[in-house]
């Protein structure tokens, strides 16, 4: 383990370019780290970063595995033991989602303020190891709200109004049926999307906190009158991924 004491940062679909911008770099490729999950998505770059923000030490995965690649929920929370292992102590988490609170729009980066578990696993089933962190762990701060004053604070700083959102998180990959969007927009959540859920729940089982980033890539399905695609997410993804480095640049320093 590294006795450094890093933030850990994980970027979602798109938005990997961050990664590059680190001083001092060091990457490697995820399938030279036994146990780590490959990603076979597109637009996931697949590569441990760490490098140095300033002063501040960083561990950087760019890219992640999904659910619906095959993977399962202790596969795809892997990287958050193993990030820890090499020393990070706090993480920050983005995601690209789809908006269903219409007062979002496409482009948006909102702070996930909560959770809801919808991809019927957990990564925390099967015997608990009791060094990572108790049996039945609290989630009732699963975003700490400390870590979204700090971004909230950063973002103003840029002239950006980071809003807050409930976050649905589905197994994919199909993408929702209008019905149940309004489904999810019923039981409380604004922004849906197929990953993060499990690699938070390993953060907070592990007593690390999280900052969660949620780049609004589409309206999700039937809000607005068009289908939704892999290329629109990219785009949008594209388009905003220099405000969200911006963000991530005057946050990550902030994170105690
Ligand atoms: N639904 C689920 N996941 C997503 C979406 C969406 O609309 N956009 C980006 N990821």
């Amino acid at each position: 383990m590294s006795d450094s004491s890093k933030v850990g940062v994980i970027l979602g679909s798109g938005l990997g370019w961050f990664a590059d911008t680190l001083e001092n770099r060091v990457e490697k490729p995820y399938s030279d780290i036994p146990g780590w999950p490959v990603s076979t998505a597109t637009g996931h770059a697949g590569k441990l970063v760490t490098g140095r923000l300033g002063d501040t030490d960083v561990i950087v995965a760019a890219g992640r595995a999904h659910l619906y690649e095959g993977y399962t929920a202790h596969q795809v929370a892997y990287p958050i033991r193993e990030m820890m292992w090499r020393g990070m102590r706090t993480l920050v988490v983005t995601n690209a989602s789809g908006g269903i609170n219409t007062s979002y729009k496409p482009g948006d980066l909102v702070l996930i303020a909560d959770h809801i578990n919808l991809m019927g696993v957990n990564p925390l089933t099967g015997p608990n190891d009791e060094s990572f962190g108790p049996r039945f762990p609290d989630m009732s701060e699963a975003y700490s709200v400390e870590y979204r004053e700090i971004a909230k604070q950063a973002g103003s700083a840029m002239g950006l109004t980071l809003k807050e959102g409930v976050y649905a998180g589905l197994a994919g990959p199909s993408y929702e049926t209008p019905a149940e969007i309004r489904y999810l927009r019923t039981i409380g959540a604004d922004l849906v999307g197929m990953s993060t859920v499990p690699e938070v729940i390993a953060a907070n089982h592990m007593g690390i906190k999280v900052l969660g980033i949620s780049c609004v890539t589409n309206m999700a399905a039937g809000i607005l009158p068009q289908k939704l695609t892999h290329s629109e997410v990219m785009e949008t993804g594209e388009r905003v991924k220099d405000t969200l480095a911006a963000l991530l640049r005057a946050v990550i320093p902030q994170l105690k």
